[in-house]
């Protein structure tokens, strides 16, 4: 019994409506915020602009009622390679499946959101948006595609699908606009207007001769009225490498104190490319305006749609300098501002519980600083907070994530995946547990390079073992032997306890790398189900699969 009270994150949002004629329906899917960002302001406008609307989150959604609907907008992100969201994943299986209803009555419009250093760029909204039209339902407005500067395509398809919901729900009803708020009562601080967090504390929590860094920072929080659960990311504004900035100037042979207009805003070039720009990620539309403008027919290649895999190889081994290098001359500052995209917020897994260190919050972060083509390259971020000293304030703002929370039932055992920096959100959760007393037991698996010199909060883990606050403590240090160990194995390994926690209703964490580790660990866990459980591994992986959608397998992985 205890197995079937499920726990679920906070679904505030959902389901205090049901499915009515004439009402906008907007659901999403999001892993790490964005589209439920943009899902929600798109919400608040429609309810400022007079519509009936309802926001929900796919997972909290009552599948039955999609074919009540008349009016739906679908917000959906897609990650890594081709896959929904974790609270998407019941949705999207659903709606792709054959149990999906004919919709002849529904009009609907979709906005994807993706990273088009993948290959399958927003493919989730793409089969979405397909599949809807093949069951019989009408656009009411055409398929977006939102890259990683989401708000350039987010923010005109906003505009012009709620201009085009007004007209289909009909501007009959009286604008409400005057007499609501346009956007909820929340903090004050968010990712538009964030909070700038002194500096408390930054140190190295790792050996000099790890081979890189990772540091432990505190951040205040006094005075800005933000708060947090642990499980949430806190989202920082970065400034690029000053070093990196001279780079470009050094390869463009530009003037960065030259003033730059572009889209009606003046600044000196050195401010653009410091605050404004990314500088540090590649991306599909890039490339394709370099190869444009140098006439590169090689990086034109890359861009047809059987060369996917060639491009997201150069994406991963190259920033936007290495290309830049090649192709240096003939950039005027102005090209170079337009053909760079905005720089984006980057998302830290909080460190810290509130009730653990009051008016802070604290972030594990791993520093991105490395050499290849024969020149250094640093992380936009990483670089930003690692060099951040007491006298600096960082632009900060909370992203909430309600799928990764705690349980409510403080009973219930928790058991968490978190190798590298991916130990974050768990110290924040067993600083948690400790502070409440809660009664349920906490398993932590850790996983770095070397036990000397990178066991991340070490003192920390030990004094929890002895004062009860951690039970279980498992590693797996990768290059202290001469054969690689991960956790995925000390997970086997323990595979027979780690099944009986998870029958008993233990719910279970990962956090750290998406593409490899992630993918690993899910491999583990069906193994452990048809190892210890008797399952057919089809029937471990709906197992599993279950597991997530219920939200007791959550992960907060990237
Ligand atoms: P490695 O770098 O020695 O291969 C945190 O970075 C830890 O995660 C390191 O010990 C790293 O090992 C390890 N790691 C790398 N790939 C992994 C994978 N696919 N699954 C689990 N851990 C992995």
């Amino acid at each position: 019994a205890r197995a079937e009270r499920l726990q679920r994150g906070d679904a505030s949002t959902a389901v205090a409506a049901k499915a009515v004629a004439g009402q906008l329906t907007i659901l999403y899917g999001s892993q790490t915020g964005q589209a439920r960002r943009v899902a929600a302001q798109l919400h608040a406008r429609a309810e400022a602009a007079g519509l009936a609307a309802r926001l929900v989150r796919a997972d909290a959604y009552p599948q039955r009622e999609l074919a009540k609907e008349t009016h739906l907008v679908v917000v959906i992100s897609t990650q890594g390679d081709a896959e929904p969201p974790d609270d998407a994943r019941g949705l999207v299986e659903f709606v792709l499946g054959k149990r999906a209803p004919k919709l002849p009555g529904l009009r609907y419009a979709v906005l994807g959101l993706g990273d088009s250093s993948y290959p399958q760029f927003c493919a989730i909204g793409r089969q979405l948006d397909d599949r809807l039209a093949a069951l019989g339902a009408t656009r009411f407005a055409a398929l977006g595609e939102a890259d990683v500067d989401v708000d350039a395509v987010a923010a005109p398809w906003s505009d012009s699908t709620l201009e085009q919901a007004r007209q289909a729900l009909g501007t009959s009803q009286p604008a409400r606009v005057a007499t609501l708020q346009p956007v909820p009562h929340r903090a004050t601080h968010t990712r538009e207007h964030p909070f700038h967090a002194a500096v408390l504390d930054n140190q190295s929590i790792v050996a000099r001769d790890a081979g890189r860094d990772v540091r432990h920072m505190e951040l205040s929080l006094e005075g800005s009225g933000l708060s947090y659960e642990p499980g949430d990311s806190l989202g920082v504004w970065p400034s690029n490498p000053p070093a990196l900035v001279d780079q470009w100037l050094g390869v463009l042979k530009l003037d960065g104190e030259q003033v730059v207009t572009h889209e009606g805003r003046s600044l000196p070039l050195r401010q653009w490319l410091s605050r404004e720009r990314e500088l540090t990620r590649l991306s599909r539309p890039l490339v394709a305006v370099l190869a444009d403008a140098a006439g590169d027919d090689e990086l034109a290649r890359l861009l047809r749609p059987d060369q996917s895999a060639a491009l997201a190889a150069l994406m991963a081994e190259h920033q936007p300098i290495d290309l830049w290098r090649r192709h240096a001359s003939d950039w005027s500052a102005e090209e170079l501002v337009a053909a760079l995209r905005p720089l984006v917020p980057r998302l830290y897994s909080i460190a810290s519980s509130r009730k653990a260190v009051g008016e802070e919050v604290h972030l594990t972060v791993g520093v991105v600083d490395y050499v290849a083509h024969g020149e250094r390259h640093w992380g936009a971020a990483s670089s930003f907070l690692a060099q951040a000293g007491d006298e600096q304030s960082l632009p900060i703002y909370i992203e909430p994530n309600e799928r990764f929370r705690l349980p409510q039932d403080d009973a219930r055992d928790i058991i968490m995946i978190g190798p590298g920096t991916g130990i974050a959100p768990f110290r924040a959760f067993v600083q948690e547990r400790r502070e409440t007393g809660a009664r349920g037991r906490n398993w932590l698996f850790f996983g770095n390079r070397h036990f000397s010199s990178e066991f991340l909060y070490q003192v920390e883990w030990q004094a929890a073992l002895r004062d009860g606050s951690l039970h279980r403590l498992d590693l797996a240090f990768s290059r202290d032997d001469a054969a690689k160990v991960y956790v995925q194995q000390r997970l086997r390994e323990q595979g027979r306890e780690l099944y009986a926690w998870l029958q008993e209703g233990a719910q279970l964490y990962v956090c750290g790398d998406a593409n490899r580790m992630a993918k690993d660990v899910n491999a583990a866990l069906i193994d452990i189900a048809t190892t210890h459980g008797g399952h057919t591994h089809e029937q471990a992986r709906e197992w599993l699969s279950d597991l997530l959608q219920q939200g007791r397998y959550a992960r907060d992985v990237y």
